[in-house]
């Protein structure tokens, strides 16, 4: 590990400025808020607004995470982030044989629009911003969004959040996908038209490397295989018959932040770059919002540990700060418990704190870019540039993300990264506080939050009321319309937004989907 970065770039003991000899700043960096971004998408960064606070949470009954939502803005969190349980996430019901066990587990269970209003209740749409992390059903969910905001009386072109909605990272590293890619493209495609139209201020993807980081990614991967699932995308929506100004300025993008600073704020730095280059230069982009990098950034969970949990607090500081030395839009600290269990409500409120901390505290938001100029920061940027260009460059060649990830590319080098991380953490050549390193008997009981198996039947038992209420003739056509839409070209979103509104369910939607696209079953390579 001596001698070089975490993407195994050179990293020297000292930089002088004979490292940055050929170093123009005028080219390399400009302005903040001026092309090429390297040092922000804004002239004026967090000097006139900090970054979105914005924690991932959600579990159990829609009730209870409206409860911990209520409390989150209450604490002075800008924005919501909802977590869905794995169910919902697959395009299943609560009800459906293969969710048993996980109603509620890992996220909120939403089935149907009565979900949907409960998760929101007294939450004013109009006036925050939401994103969802939801991928193979992200249509549903922000249909079933949509649908009760405009209920609470707010006009959907005023609504501001995000889907995760990027399904390519799914088949790399994270698993809910339902369908195969090229639907799941098509998809992905819909909702960009259908957004364009009728919810404009709403991004409409959030392209995701942090899930291939927690999966082992290096850095320079992380941010390679993360561009290059963009540049898929912009490529299906041009095929789709989109203009590259029209989908881009609402492209967003979600990255880890490590413990190791430099490196990160390097990392952000060359991707806002990259980014930037690759719309206007390959996809010809002339609006300067299309070429902007926005991104939400998580601090890394794998590095929390298990042992001395209270460490994991100094650690996500850390990660933190790298975030916002970096220029992140949006940023969820990790709770100090997450390596156990889902955070407790002390743990979650001091996540917040640590940012607020950040914020409010500390003078790094007083100046925009602060590490500009610096010997290492910029060599480690450059020198960050040009490995993820090379490992860009290996994707193309194999005919672009979604043929590499057909041959399981991606996920084979992202494994092989984590498994040197893992040698070097049997060794000891990696040290982890607490782990391999400095551990003692100080570790306290810690009573770690349980979601109650009761949800599974009670959500149930509300599917099987939901049933014996609505309208059936009317969800029946309404699915057949859908079912329609998906097996010629029309816009699905359309016909599945009637659907919702009649009350069908989350997994009758995505079984229509099925029933017409299949499902996604993963090569020998996996
Ligand atoms: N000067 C001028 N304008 C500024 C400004 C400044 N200094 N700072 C902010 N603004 C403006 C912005 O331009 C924007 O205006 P617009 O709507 O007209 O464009 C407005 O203020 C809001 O600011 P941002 O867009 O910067 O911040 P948001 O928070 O609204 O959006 C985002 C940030 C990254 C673009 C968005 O996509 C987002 O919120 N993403 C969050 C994604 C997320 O939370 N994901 C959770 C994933 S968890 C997960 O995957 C689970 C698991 O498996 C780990």
């Amino acid at each position: 590990m001596s001698g070089a970065t975490e993407s195994g770039t050179p990293f020297e003991p000292v930089y002088t400025a004979d490292d940055l000899a050929g170093f123009d700043p005028a080219t390399a960096l400009g302005l903040p808020g001026a092309y090429p971004y390297t040092r922000g998408i804004h002239p004026t960064m967090y000097t006139s607004r900090p970054w979105t606070m914005r924690q991932y949470a959600g579990f159990g009954t829609a009730t209870e995470s409206n409860a911990r939502y209520r409390e989150l803005i209450a604490h002075g969190s800008a924005g919501l982030s909802v977590a869905f349980d794995l169910p919902t996430q697959m395009g299943m019901d609560s009800d459906a044989p293969l969710a048993s066990g996980e109603v509620g587990k890992v996220g909120v269970a939403i089935d149907s629009l009565d979900d949907m209003r409960e998760l929101f209740h007294e939450i004013p749409l109009a006036e925050v911003s939401t994103s969802m992390t939801i991928n193979a059903p992200a249509a549903v969910l922000l249909l079933l969004y949509q649908l009760v905001a405009e209920e609470q009386g707010a006009d959907p072109a005023t609504l501001t959040g995000t889907i995760q909605n990027d399904v390519l990272k799914e088949y790399i590293a994270r698993g809910t996908y339902i369908y195969p890619p090229a639907p799941s493209l098509r998809l992905v495609s819909d909702t960009f038209t259908y957004c364009a139209e009728h919810l404009p201020r709403w991004n409409t993807i959030s392209i995701s490397g942090y899930h291939m980081a927690e999966a082992g990614a290096t850095p320079a991967q992380e941010v390679a295989f993360t561009l290059s699932d963009g540049i898929a995308y912009v490529e299906a929506a041009l095929a789709a018959g989109l203009a590259v100004d029209d989908i881009a300025p609402r492209l967003s993008f979600f990255f880890v932040s490590r413990t190791t600073l430099l490196e990160e704020v390097a990392k952000f730095r060359a991707a806002r770059r990259i980014w930037a280059s690759v719309v206007r230069d390959d996809f010809g982009a002339t609006n300067p919002k299309s070429m902007m990098l926005r991104f939400h950034t998580q601090t890394a969970g794998v590095q929390l540990t298990a042992q001395q949990p209270e460490v994991n607090l100094v650690r996500v500081t850390v990660q933190a700060l790298a975030a916002v030395l970096g220029g992140t839009q949006s940023l969820h600290t990790n709770s100090y418990d997450e390596a156990l269990a889902l955070p407790s409500a002390k743990a979650a409120r001091l996540a917040l704190r640590t940012q607020q901390v950040l914020a409010h505290e500390t003078d790094v938001t007083r100046t925009v870019d602060p590490f500009a100029g610096s010997y290492v920061v910029e060599s480690l940027t450059d020198d960050l540039e040009a490995e993820i260009r090379r490992l860009m460059a290996e994707v193309a060649d194999r005919g672009g993300a979604v043929r590499a990830i057909e041959e399981g590319y991606q996920k084979l080098e992202i494994e092989r990264s984590a498994y040197d991380v893992g040698l070097q953490i049997d060794s000891g050549e990696r040290v982890v506080v607490g782990l391999n390193r400095f551990g003692g008997a100080e570790d306290e009981p810690y009573e770690p939050l349980r979601v109650d198996p009761a949800i599974e039947v009670a959500q149930g038992a509300r599917l099987a009321r939901l049933r014996a209420e609505r309208d059936q003739p009317e969800v029946d056509a309404a699915l057949a319309a859908l079912a329609a839409a998906a097996a010629g070209t029309d816009n699905v979103l359309v016909p599945m937004k009637r659907a919702l509104a009649a009350r069908a369910t989350v997994g009758e939607v995505c079984d229509a989907l099925r029933a017409v696209w299949g499902v996604y079953r993963p090569s020998e390579a996996f």
